[in-house]
Parts: C-alpha cells; structure tokens; sequence
C-alpha cells in the first residue's frame, strides 16, 4: 500500500506544546528566562561553558565573523555548503573562496585549503559538516592554529556530532587555536526551535558577537528589565542587527533537548538498517565512515549513478518517498559563478551523485521498511 515518507519532519509532542503555552501565558515571549535555560541546556549537550542564541544560523556564522575582524581579508569555505554562509561572509566584510571537497565525503579537502591558505591574506576558515559528518578539524585546527586563522564552524547539521574525541561545539582546542562553533536549530535541523540558531566558542569572542546581536545595544531588553534599574537607558556601541532568539522559539528547544540522545539513536537505528539493506546494492555507495567520527545522520545520502540521480529522485517522489539533493555546489549559483568558473570538479562529482533519503525521529518502524522497500525497487529497476 502507498505511503508518504517525507524526506524530514519535525517530532513536535505535547512537551513542546506545553513548553510553549506555558511561555505564550507567562506575559513575557521574546528574549528572557526560557532563552536563558535553552542556552543552558544545550551548553551541557554539547559539552560547551556558554551558548549564545540567534534568530538562524546563518545569522550566528555572520557575528562569528564580525567577532573575529575578516574585514577586507578571505574567508575560505567549502564548495559544498549552503548560500547562506557565503552571504554572511559577504556581510561581514570579507571575500568569499571556495575550497574543493573529497568526492567521496563532500567534506572540505584539507590539503588543497592549506594550499590556498599558503601566502593569501586569509583570515578565516569555515568547514562544513555536511549531512551532520564533521569535517576533518584536528588538521584543520592544527593548520589554523599557528597562522592566526580563526575557524568558524558551519554546524547546521552536526547536531550532535564528534571528532577525535571533541563534540562538535566545545570550543577547547590545541594553543592558539580561535574556533566558534554555529548550529541550525531550522525546521528540519535534527533539533528545531522552527527557525534559530547558536554559537559556541571563547568568551571574548562570543561577547563581540553578542555586541552585534541586539541592534548593537549595550544591554538587552530582558537584561535591563531583571536589573530592577531603569529600564530605557541604553548605549549603542555597533550598527547591529536584530537576530535575538525568543522565549517562544527557545520553549520549543527546551522541550526537543530532552529528546535529543533518543532521537540521535533513532536515527542510527534507521541508518543502521540503510547500510545492510542498501549497502549491499549494486551501483550504490553509502558515506564512507571516518575514524574518530561520530555523525548526527541528519542527512541519510546515497551515491548513485549520476546520469539515473535525477530520474531516481522523479520515481521515489511518485512511490511517495521524499527524496532530495544537499546541495547544489555553490559554484554553480549565479551569484557567485563569475569567480570561480566551473573548475570545483570534486564538488561537481559529489553533487551529481548524491541522492539523500528520509532519515528522521518522527519515522514509524512501517515508514523505514517502506523507504527500504521502494528505495530498493527504484535503484534496481
Ligand atoms: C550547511 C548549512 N549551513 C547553514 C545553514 C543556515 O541555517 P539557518 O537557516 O538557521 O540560517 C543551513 C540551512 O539549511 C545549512 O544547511
């Protein structure tokens, strides 16, 4: 029998409806207590001293940067990432290189970026950890760490994740290392607050980005509120932005934390089942698995014949099985074609054979065996 499997979703219980309610009656709903036990949680799962909450992500990256001072310098990402960290970067003063990827990972090439690295005014360095993988950040740490490189971390989707030993958003690291760490909390992120974002990192750095965060106002609303002093005096110090998570948002967040490690375990449980019964397929590769690495599986990715990838993703659509392709090199885009030409052939391989399949929380036992069955019968048609 046809069923529909969407390619994410996201599991919203009666605690997250109770959460909310209970911030909609308290009389306060934007940034304030829940914001402050939200950043307090997630500082504990991922192994952080301090969180700091924005309204996205991409938000998040583009005040690391800020806090960091890439004016007028590069800032080198990876070719495969999503538009939105190229505008932070052009947001926030610096120029935008992009950096090939292993083919077979889609995760930054580390010996190419030391390459690029070499003898070119780069101040900054965002890895992305593409489909919740982490990047390979004990050679990218040591490579930054002697050359006054600053990294911010692109984890949209390593939520949670580890390398060598590191959750992916404490910030410790070799000497001399500056390290900022940004997670998604966007509708279909492995943890949603519907839209927002956050930012690990060193206290010097996340209270520069925090200067940014609320109009560029010396204290923020509920701070000067729960001061008992005047409420209306204020400085402004920066021309910020308005990125501010609320209480509203945070309440959902609150509530999807308690689930995180269960949710985290589903999801290996289906990934589990992916690898034996899809594995074994011919004309399919699966993401290689990397020592040292622990990945959230936010995004399940098959690779697949490149000249069928498209016409694969039209007959899992039709069978009811959302199906979808991350990303798009960002090579490729308009907006950013004219300076790198179409010369990022691992990127352009990655891009052309992934096929990413649902791999969520909110699956039934029934939607798994289903993915299986009809993801089967596509790739062996
Ligand atoms: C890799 C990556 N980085 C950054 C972002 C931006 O996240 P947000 O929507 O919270 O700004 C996304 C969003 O999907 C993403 O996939």
């Amino acid at each position: 029998m046809m069923r529909r499997v969407g390619l994410s979703q996201p599991q919203i219980t009666d605690d997250e409806i109770t959460e909310v309610t209970s911030v909609l009656r308290s009389g306060w709903i934007t940034t304030g207590p829940k914001c402050a036990e939200f950043a307090a949680d997630l500082a504990r799962f991922v192994e952080a001293p301090r969180v700091e909450l924005f309204s996205s992500c991409t938000d998040a990256i583009e005040l690391a940067l800020r806090s960091v001072d890439v004016d007028g310098g590069i800032v080198l990402t990876s070719a495969m990432g999503f538009p939105g960290t190229m505008h932070a970067i052009e947001r926030a003063g610096g120029r935008p290189w992009l950096c090939d990827v292993d083919p077979a990972t889609g995760l930054i090439d580390v010996d190419l970026l030391e390459r690029m690295m070499n003898g070119n005014d780069v101040r900054a360095v965002i890895p992305v950890h593409l489909n919740g993988m982490p990047a390979d950040m004990t050679a990218i740490d040591a490579l930054c760490a002697g050359r006054d490189v600053a990294i911010v971390e692109d984890a949209a989707h390593a939520l949670p994740a580890s390398v060598d030993g590191r959750t992916i958003g404490d910030p410790s690291g070799p000497i001399g290392v500056r390290r900022l760490t940004a997670f998604s909390f966007q509708a279909t992120k492995t943890l949603t607050t519907a839209e927002g974002g956050a930012l690990t990192g060193p206290d010097d750095l996340l209270d520069e980005a925090v200067r940014w965060r609320l109009h560029g106002m010396s204290r923020d609303v509920w701070t000067r509120h729960a001061s008992g002093g005047p409420t209306w005096r204020y400085d402004i110090i920066r021309p910020g932005l308005k990125s501010n998570m609320s209480d509203v948002h945070a309440a959902i967040g609150v509530a999807q934390l308690r689930r995180a490690w269960a949710a985290q375990s589903r999801r290996c449980w289906i990934s589990g089942r992916y690898d034996v019964a899809l594995g074994q397929l011919d004309g399919v590769d699966l993401l290689p698995r990397l020592p040292g690495r622990a990945w959230s599986r936010y995004v399940y990715p098959l690779f697949v014949d490149p000249a069928r990838r498209n016409q694969y993703l039209e007959q899992l659509a039709a069978a009811g099985v959302g199906s979808s392709v991350y990303f798009i090199p960002l090579h490729e885009f308009s907006h950013f074609r004219d300076f790198y030409g179409d010369a990022i052939p691992g990127a352009t391989e990655y891009s052309a054979r992934h096929l990413a399949i649902p791999c969520h929380a909110a699956m039934s036992n029934d939607d798994v065996d289903y993915v299986v069955d009809q993801v089967t019968a596509v790739l062996t048609s």
